[in-house]
């Protein structure tokens, strides 16, 4: 079975996209590419001060734009803001030529992870769980709809979240083969 010419990975903040990003491109042998910290280098400024300065929709027309530039890039592993699903003109550029993985986390899981977080805007408000639920409820169905791979991270280190999803990716052994047949697009 031959690896995709690109890894997409897709789910809420806090979910350890760029985490377990790195650590699977470094896996694949695959170069690792950070939508957000792209942006923050082109623009020469972190994403608080993008919300800041051209709002939200600023931000949304620069992330756009950066996955259609990354999108022609081949073997790569590609880590996406949590909100890169809410524009259905980048749903043809995450999924072209990728396997799209959602790293479906619980709200507990990513309020923990993101608790301390001042990079994140949406975030900075006094209920940040509330804000968590409600995009949970907008999103999940949008990152389920565009995943090859659901993949559950709760209670799980990324190091076993990385070998779940290199064996699901290229399975190598009869039985992983036999097993990635069955489940088809699934939950691991
Ligand atoms: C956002 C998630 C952030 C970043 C921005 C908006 C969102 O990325 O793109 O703050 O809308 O969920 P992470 O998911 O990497 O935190």
């Amino acid at each position: 079975m031959s690896l995709p010419k690109r890894i997409v990975l897709v789910g809420p903040m806090g979910a350890g996209k760029s985490t377990i990003g790195r650590m699977l491109a470094r896996e694949l042998g695959y170069r690792f590419l950070d939508s957000d910290r792209i942006i923050e280098e082109r623009c020469g400024a972190n994403i608080p001060w993008i919300f800041d300065v051209e709002g939200e929709d600023g931000f949304r027309q620069r992330e756009t734009a950066m996955l259609d530039e990354l999108s022609a890039e081949s073997g790569t592993v590609l880590a996406t803001g949590g909100g890169a699903v809410m524009r259905p003109e980048n749903h043809p550029m995450l999924k072209k030529d990728s396997v799209v993985v959602y790293l479906r986390t619980s709200i507990e899981q990513q309020v923990e992870r993101t608790c301390k977080d001042r990079n994140r805007p949406l975030l900075q408000s006094d209920d940040p769980e509330g804000v968590l639920r409600r995009l949970f409820a907008v999103r999940d169905p949008l990152y389920t709809e565009l995943a090859d791979i659901i993949m559950h991270t709760d209670r799980k280190s990324p190091r076993l979240v990385v070998r779940q999803l290199v064996n699901r990716i290229n399975p190598k052994t009869p039985r992983q083969q036999r097993q990635v047949r069955k489940e088809g697009r699934n939950h691991v």
